[in-house]
């Protein structure tokens, strides 16, 4: 901006330049030029007071002259100049110092039209201004709670040994079922956008023996839920030579330590956003395990009925009511594992298990509010078993040449799981939609902004 520049030249002497999330009462006496966006701005007899803002932080400002604009709206862009003085004022909210302005520009020489979001503001207005609703103070929150969490997945893996990859997200295979595919052109031959990085996960683990990654999946979900998005953020990881006992414990082992490590870091913000939450029991290990037979036994017990009043049999998809009806009563509100479903609900890749080849060696974690936040299992550690799963699901293994390698080339036990970032996000703040775990959630109805 050729009028800033100008005056920083032009006060180089007198004014530093200091960065708004820099300044501290440090800078007491000291004579500064700064920037930031203006929060609230209210005129008196004294002056004009500016709450500016820059990079999650507020300061106090006093214009004590005649300003050619009688206010400022909101999210107008200011370069401020001036002294850092001690502030008087005891109350509670007031900072250790304000700047007292000398003189101030409006960046790009206009004020911001009336900003478009308020506390009446309709959902599906802030959806779709969600570039100007990221603005607000819950969504300024979603950006810290968002990288906090993701950071401590990072974090748990990076201590742990693994090693993280970036695969490609178009893809010539299926990994959970024909049906949520996102089918594209690729040069003129047909291609998806990934619905799982796990298949690519599988290669990489005879060399690294642990192996993660954080990628988006996609899933064509045709229908509005609280809980599918069309574009996920997906946390996967791979483990070779282990069994499912250890899958689990390595899982229990995962979410327990993100969680824990979430709550404590994020404490203090969610309580000056709602000082009335209630954060959710600190997980203990182990998370109560349930085989699927038993939850169906279990729910019939219960008396819990299907939507269609009828009771439950085995075979039957527990929906996510149900879910949350097991974690309620089976978890007594903590999350619980469901393993061992039948066969016949799952993909190619799952393992038998050896007692009963009619059930696979696979798990949902199943989450307080939410229901299904995970999903993993054992892999077919056997080329032929491999290929009757390809058989069973008519899914021509000409595009999976590489992947069915894996099973001739040094077979080997493994297991992985994915788990849906956005959903335990959701479930740890208790947000009623996970589209608020997103920063431009993708769904049915919206592809943008
Ligand atoms: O259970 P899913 O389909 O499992 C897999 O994709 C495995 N291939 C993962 C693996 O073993 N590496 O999906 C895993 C998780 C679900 O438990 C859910 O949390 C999340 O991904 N998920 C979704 N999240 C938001 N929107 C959707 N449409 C989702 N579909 C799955």
């Amino acid at each position: 901006n050729q009028i800033m520049d100008l005056s920083i030249q032009e006060e180089s002497i007198a004014y530093k330049k200091v960065q708004l999330t820099d300044l501290s009462k440090d800078f007491i006496g000291q004579k500064i030029c700064t920037f930031g966006w203006v929060i609230t701005c209210r005129t008196t007899k004294a002056g004009m007071f500016i709450d500016l803002y820059c990079g999650f932080k507020t300061i106090k400002c006093l214009y004590p002259r005649e300003f050619e604009h009688k206010s400022i709206s909101k999210w107008t862009s200011l370069t401020i100049y001036g002294e850092v003085k001690e502030n008087y004022k005891h109350s509670k909210d007031s900072s250790e110092f304000e700047v007292h302005i000398d003189r101030m520009e409006i960046f790009g020489g206009k004020q911001s039209p009336p900003f478009p979001i308020n506390n009446e503001t309709l959902p599906f207005v802030k959806l779709e201004k969600g570039h100007l609703n990221l603005r607000t103070e819950e969504r300024i929150f979603f950006l810290k709670a968002r990288s906090c969490l993701m950071r401590h997945f990072r974090d748990f893996y990076y201590k742990n040994n693994y090693i993280e990859i970036t695969p490609p997200t178009i893809v010539k295979t299926q990994v959970e079922g024909g049906s949520t595919l996102f089918n594209l052109k690729y040069y003129g031959s047909d291609a998806y956008l990934t619905q799982s990085s796990q298949l690519y996960l599988e290669t990489v683990v005879p060399v690294t023996q642990k192996a993660y990654c954080i990628m988006p999946s996609y899933r064509a979900e045709k229908s509005n839920t609280t809980r599918h998005l069309s574009e996920y953020t997906h946390v996967e990881a791979e483990l070779a030579d282990l069994n499912f006992s250890d899958l689990l414990d390595s899982i229990e082992k995962l979410v327990s330590y993100v969680i824990s490590k979430f709550y404590e870091e994020m404490r203090k913000d969610i309580l000056i956003l709602n000082p009335n939450f209630e954060f959710l029991k600190v997980v203990e290990k182990p998370f109560k395990r349930i085989r699927y037979t038993d939850a169906i036994e279990f729910l019939r017990n219960m008396k819990y009925l299907k939507e269609d009043g009828t009771e439950f049999v085995c075979g039957d998809d527990i929906p996510d009511a149900g879910e949350r009806f097991l974690v309620e009563k089976y978890g007594e509100g903590l999350p619980v594992f469901l393993t061992h479903f039948p066969v016949s609900f799952k993909p190619f890749y799952m393992r038998k298990e050896d007692e009963d080849n009619t059930f696979t060696e696979s798990c949902d974690l199943l989450f307080p509010g939410i229901g299904e936040i995970l999903g993993g299992s054992m892999r077919c550690e056997k080329h032929s078993e491999l290929i009757e799963g390809f058989k069973r699901e008519k899914i021509d293994t000409e595009n999976y040449f590489w992947y069915t390698d894996l099973l001739l080339y040094g077979p080997f036990r493994h297991g992985g799981y994915g788990l849906g970032f956005e959903r335990l996000l959701m479930g740890l703040m208790r947000w009623e939609s996970v589209n608020k775990a997103c920063l431009y959630p993708r769904f049915l109805t919206r592809c943008a902004p």
